[in-house]
């Protein structure tokens, strides 16, 4: 199988949500996690960013063993040299550099030619390649770059040193299908493409991220970029549990496998969720409140005669402990039964018609019906032995 590399950069891309600041210590704690859940590299800030960004990179390279550690950084040299000093401690140092290859980057943010471009781009990674063993280029807003531009400017960062290529859809515009063109084009027409690591990077502008993380991969990318819970700057960043997950389940027609540490996703995505106060929506995928709550009566049923009926995850895989199956107006008999057992009680074919209609006049009221609303339930109907 295929080994596909997770490059998380929860601390660098997701950290630049709005709203989101996390402290050194929260930091840490974040990059101690994402090592268990087996991120190939972790991204830990942007060390010449500020004082703070800088603190928190040096201690997570200093710290993580099992994950390479990188940080971001301008294509010029003081951002470099300052990314050094962040990163020398880490067990294989590695410098993510970026530089803006779209016509309108470069003419309107850049101000530069593409001719400039390319200069100042072979330049930064050379002067990288002398301390820094891996470097990671990024052609930012690569997907609306001029494919024979990338071509180009790719072709000769290698031949700089570059040791990783990453193609970025900055901006969330892609669909998969052009995404994963794009990568095929890049590996058809690059020279010594296969000597470096390509790389893909989407935004959930479109909500397409997840699919066009995928469509590379499909198409030649041999890492993938994103966030947990898909955190990040505007509608954030591909969402690497549902990478991990979908690749994972679907290996038969994929092929793929990631190291991830499966187990540790539920933890994981807790863990973020926590300590930048972003919400997992309840109905996201794989890690979402409701990702396996079952709730109408048809399913509960399919579930308890066959989980197979409904559940394509279980949520064991991801380090959750099987949710019981929601109780709440859509519920049949079947299910409340189901829980009366599990919590201990033992009610007549009677006393359990008489709750069951109790309970669907409380469901009507109530949005979900708690351990506690079904434990007065059951008490005053339960058998005496
Ligand atoms: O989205 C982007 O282009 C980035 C780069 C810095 C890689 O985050
Ligand atoms: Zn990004």
């Amino acid at each position: 199988m295929r080994r596909i590399d997770i490059f998380d950069t929860t601390l660098r891309d997701g950290e630049q949500s709005a709203g989101i600041n996390l402290n050194t210590a929260e930091k840490l704690e974040i990059a101690r996690q994402l090592e268990k859940f087996g991120a190939t590299i972790i991204e830990a800030g942007f060390p010449a960013s500020s004082p703070g960004d800088f603190e928190a990179v040096q201690r997570i390279a200093n710290l993580v063993k099992n994950s390479t550690v990188t940080g971001l950084a301008r294509a010029m040299k003081s951002d470099i040299d300052t990314s050094w000093e962040a990163l020398r401690g880490a067990e294989q140092p590695h410098l993510h550099i970026f530089l803006a290859t779209s016509p309108i980057h470069m003419q309107y943010k850049l101000q530069k030619t593409p001719d400039q471009v390319v200069d100042i781009a072979v330049e930064a990674v050379k002067y990288a390649r002398k301390n820094f063993p891996l470097v990671q280029w990024s052609a930012e807003d690569g997907f609306r770059s001029d494919p024979e531009f990338l071509v180009r400017i790719i072709n000769k960062v290698i031949a700089a040193g570059a040791t990783t290529i990453n193609i970025p859809d900055t901006v969330g515009y892609a669909t998969p299908q052009e995404y994963g063109a794009l990568f095929k084009y890049i590996k058809e027409n690059v020279t010594g493409i296969d000597k470096v690591k390509l790389s893909a990077h989407c935004h959930d502008d479109l909500g397409l991220a997840v699919a066009n993380s995928i469509a590379a991969i499909e198409n030649g990318a041999d890492q993938v970029e994103g966030t947990i819970n898909g955190i990040g700057e505007r509608a954030g960043n591909a969402a690497l549990e549902e990478i991990a997950v979908a690749l994972h389940i679907r290996k038969d027609i994929y092929g793929f496998e990631t190291g991830i540490n499966l187990k540790e996703i539920k933890r994981t995505s807790q863990l973020v969720s926590q300590l930048t106060g972003v919400v997992v929506q309840p109905n996201k995928a794989i890690v979402g409140k409701n990702a396996f709550a079952h709730e109408s009566g048809i399913h509960q049923d399919g579930m308890l005669k066959n989980r197979e009926t409904y559940e394509i995850i279980t949520p064991e895989l991801i380090g959750e402990t099987t949710a019981p199956l929601a109780l709440g107006k859509h519920s049949g008999r079947h299910a409340f039964k189901d829980r009366a057992i599990t919590m201990g009680f033992d009610l007549s074919e009677d006393k359990l018609n008489e709750a069951f209609v109790e309970f669907k006049k409380l469901a009507d009221r109530k949005k979900e019906i708690s351990e506690d609303d079904l434990y007065v339930l059951f008490t005053d109907r339960q058998i005496q032995h």
